[in-house]
């Protein structure tokens, strides 16, 4: 274990939603460190409005910026909605987010549910999304509780208190918009009974595809570092999933 010359890539999210995607690109980037910035006390983001967003983020992008990364990830879709265009037009790093993978579920066929927490609800990239994927098909829910719950109850998700959270809706596909739903996927699979999309393997493939790097083998030891928040949590949790991923 000596001093490492990897690339480094940063992630923000309010909370644990976001551990589900650095896992997956900790799984296809082995050449590359990744710092984790969270904010767990302060979940749900999607309580909040636009411009409380914008200073938030800006906070821990000026963090960011000072650690010199290859790419930032806004492992948020709630932040990604409302703040990406403004934090591209505030730094000169590359900056990618994670959107509801309303296409891949469009190709289902039938009536697509998104679930979604109330700002993204609420965003005009969602809307726009919606019109260019849906095929007037998607029924877009806010979840106004669903985030907090997760994020509080992570180690005993109910299916009884999903239930309570979700929309009482028929769907043919299901759309997890919040990175923190994506824990609850098999359970949520089941209450709709249809195929459940998240945008984890599109959105570490976008950043590979940015990064360019395709290599595999793993040449110097990986960093995975927490910041801000409840560092043992997202630590504990992030090492959960990533064993489970590799297994
Ligand atoms: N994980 C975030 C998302 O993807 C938001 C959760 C929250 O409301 O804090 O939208």
């Amino acid at each position: 274990m000596g001093i490492t010359n990897n690339p480094l890539v940063c992630f923000f999210d309010s909370g644990i939603g976001g551990l589900n995607l650095l896992c997956e690109s900790v799984r296809i980037l082995p050449q590359v460190d990744f710092t984790y910035f969270a904010d767990n006390y302060r979940v749900p983001y999607g309580a909040l409005g636009k411009e409380q967003l914008k200073e938030i983020s800006r906070k821990v992008f000026l963090e960011i910026e000072k650690l010199k990364p290859a790419a930032a990830v806004i492992a948020c879709n709630t932040l990604t909605a409302q703040c990406i265009d403004y934090l591209r037009g505030e730094f000169s790093f590359e900056i990618i987010g994670i959107q509801p993978a309303i296409k891949p579920a469009a190709e289902v066929g039938g009536r697509i549910l998104v679930l979604v927490t109330p700002a993204t609800a609420k965003s005009q990239s969602l809307m726009r999304l919606s019109e260019q994927y849906g095929e007037g098909r998607t029924t877009v829910a806010a979840c106004p509780d669903l985030a907090s719950y997760i994020e509080n109850n992570i180690a005993n998700l109910e299916k009884s208190k999903l239930i309570e959270l979700l929309p009482n809706v028929k769907a043919d596909a299901v759309v997890l918009g919040c990175t923190h739903y994506i824990f609850a996927s098999e359970i949520i699979k089941n209450i709709y009974n249809c195929p459940v999309f998240d945008g984890l393997s599109g959105t570490a493939a976008h950043l590979r595809e940015k990064l360019g790097i395709y290599d595999h083998r793993q040449t110097r030891a990986q960093k995975i570092t927490f910041i801000g928040g409840n560092t043992d949590k997202n630590r504990d949790i992030f090492r959960t999933i990533i064993k489970r991923t590799v297994l």
